[in-house]
C-alpha cells in the first residue's frame, strides 16, 4: 500500500523523531498534539525537548514542507498514536490519553485507512478499547480499515539512530492488518520488521521492560544480602558472572523513569492473581532508595543535622529526565530523616523540585556538606577528582550508591569511603 500523507498523534519524545523521520523520508505529515505550547513552539520552528539531532531533522522537515504541525487530525492515510500512558496514583494505568487520542480520528477515518497504536499499554488494548472507538466511525475494524499495535523501543539519547535500526514489532488485529503496517513502517525502517498478533505485541513491550526490572530488583536484593553478610556486592557480582550462563546486572538506588518503573503495573493491573513475583519486583525496587538512606545513616552515625549534598538527580546516567527519580526519592527521604540535603544535577542544573534545595553548581553543592551521597552514575560525576574535590568542601565522608568511584582515590584524598552493599 502507498502512503502519501500520514498523522501523527502526540509529538513528545516518541512522536516528534517519528513524524520527522516520515517527512524527512518525503512523506506528507501531520503532527498534532493537543497541548497548544507544543504546537506553537514547533510551528515557530522551536523545540520543547531535547534529544541528540532532533532539532535538526525537525526544523529540516517543517522548511522542507512535509512535515505540518496541527492541533486537530485531519484525513490521512494513517495514524499513529503516540500519546503518554502513564499511571494513576494507585498505580492503574492512565488511558485517558490514548482513549481520547483514538476518538479524534473518529471523525476522519476513511476505508482502508491504517491505524497504529504505539503507545506502551495493557494487553488487549488495541482489540478491546482502541477497535470499538474507532468503529464509531461506522467501520468495521480489520474489515474496513487496518489496526495494528507497534511497541516502540527507542533509548532517550539515540532515538534517531535507533528508530531506523532496531528490530520492529507490528501487532496487526489480523494477518492484513500487520502486512499493511510492515508497508508503513518500512519506508524508514532498516532493522528487522517482525509481524505478529496485536496482543502478542503488547505482552512483547510489557515483557521487555519488566524482565529488565525483575532482573534489577534481583541485583538490589543482592546488595541487601552482601550489607548484612559482610560481602561487597560488586566483588560478588563480578565473580558470579564470570559464569558462562550468569549476567547479574548492577544494584543502584531503584529503578526510575517513565517506562521500566511505570509498564510493569501494567501487568500487575491486568492479571493480579498472575503477578506476585512482578509486583514485588516494584516493591523492591522503589523500596531501594530507603536502603540507600539506612545504609548512609550507618556510615554517618546517623542523619539527624547532616548536610549532604546529592550529586545527581536524573533516573539514569546521561540524561537529564527527572521523572520517577530514585535519586530524587533518595533526596526527599534524607530530608525526611532530618538531614539537610543540598543537591545537583549537572544535566539540569536549574530545576526546580518542591520540598528540595538545589544547587546549581557542583561548588556550592558540595561547600558546606558532611557528607556527599553518588547517586547518579552521570559521566562528569564519575570522572571528579577526590583531591579537587577536597579543596572545595569540609565532607570527609562520601557514599557511593552506583559503584562509580574508585575507594582508593578517595580515601587517598582523605575521605572516608562508603559504597552501597558493599559489607
Ligand atoms: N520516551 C521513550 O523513551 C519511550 C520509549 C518507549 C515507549 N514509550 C511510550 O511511548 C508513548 C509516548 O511517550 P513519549 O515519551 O513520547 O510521551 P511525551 O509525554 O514525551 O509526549 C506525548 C505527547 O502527546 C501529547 N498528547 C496527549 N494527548 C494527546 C492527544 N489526545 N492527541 C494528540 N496529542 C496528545 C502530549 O501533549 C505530549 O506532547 C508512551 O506510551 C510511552 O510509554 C516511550
Amino acid at each position: 500500500m502507498d502512503f502519501n500523507k500520514i498523522c501523527v498523534l502526540g509529538l513528545g519524545y516518541i512522536g516528534l523523531p517519528t513524524a520527522s523521520t516520515f517527512a524527512s523520508h518525503g512523506i506528507h505529515v501531520i503532527g498534532v498534539d493537543v497541548n497548544p505550547q507544543v504546537v506553537s513552539t514547533l510551528q515557530n520552528g522551536d523545540l520543547h525537548i531535547y534529544e541528540p539531532g532532533l532539532r535538526t531533522l525537525v526544523q529540516a522537515a517543517l522548511r522542507s514542507g512535509n512535515l505540518e504541525i496541527a492541533s486537530q487530525p485531519e484525513p490521512a492515510d494513517a495514524f499513529i498514536i503516540a500519546v503518554p500512558t502513564p499511571f494513576l496514583p494507585d498505580k492503574r494505568a492512565d488511558m485517558s490519553f490514548v482513549v481520547s487520542a483514538a476518538e479524534s480520528i473518529v471523525p476522519h477515518l476513511r476505508p482502508a485507512n491504517l491505524v497504529i497504536l504505539e503507545s506502551t499499554s495493557p494487553p488487549r488494548t488495541t482489540i478491546d478499547r482502541i477497535a470499538p472507538i474507532l468503529e464509531q466511525s461506522g467501520l468495521t475494524a480489520g474489515q474496513d480499515f487496518y489496526l495494528a499495535y507497534s511497541p516502540e523501543r527507542v533509548l532517550p539519547g539515540q532515538i534517531l539512530r535507533e528508530l531506523i535500526e532496531n528490530a520492529r514489532v507490528i501487532g496487526g488485529i489480523d494477518p492484513a492488518s500487520a502486512e499493511i503496517g510492515r508497508d508503513l513502517y518500512q519506508i524508514f525502517v532498516q532493522g528487522e520488521i517482525l509481524l505478529t498478533d496485536a496482543t502478542t505485541a503488547e505482552m512483547i513491550k510489557l515483557m521487555e521492560n519488566t524482565y529488565r526490572d525483575v532482573n534489577i530488583a534481583i541485583a538490589n536484593e543482592f546488595s541487601r544480602l552482601a550489607v548484612r553478610f559482610g560481602v561487597d556486592v560488586w566483588k560478588a557480582i563480578e565473580l558470579a558472572n564470570r559464569h558462562p550462563r550468569v549476567n547479574i546486572l548492577r544494584p543502584g538506588p531503584g529503578v526510575g523513569g517513565h517506562c521500566i518503573s511505570v509498564d510493569p503495573w501494567f501487568l500487575v493491573e491486568a492479571a493480579p492473581d498472575l503477578t506476585p513475583l512482578i509486583r514485588t519486583t516494584r516493591q523492591v525496587n522503589d523500596s531501594q532508595p530507603e536502603f540507600v538512606v539506612a545504609s548512609l545513616a550507618k556510615a554517618l552515625g546517623g542523619l539527624a543535622g547532616k548536610r549532604i549534598a546529592v550529586l545527581g538527580l536524573a533516573y539514569k546516567p546521561d540524561v537529564d529526565d527527572l521523572r520517577e527519580s530514585p535519586a530524587i526519592e533518595t533526596a526527599h527521604l534524607l530530608e525526611n530523616a532530618g538531614a539537610s540535603v543540598v543537591a545537583f544535577e549537572p544535566n539540569k542544573p536549574n530545576a526546580e523540585i518542591p520540598g528540595l534545595k538545589l544547587a546549581s553548581n557542583l561548588a556550592d553543592a558540595v561547600e558546606e556538606a558532611d557528607a556527599l551521597l553518588l547517586a547518579v552514575s552521570h559521566t562528569p560525576l564519575r570522572s571528579l577528582d577526590p583531591s579537587v574535590i577536597s579543596q572545595i568542601t569540609p565532607a570527609r565522608v562520601v557514599f557511593d550508591a552506583v559503584n562509580g568511584w574508585t575507594q582508593e582515590r578517595w580515601q587517598a584524598a582523605g575521605f572516608h569511603f562508603f559504597r552501597l552493599g558493599a559489607g
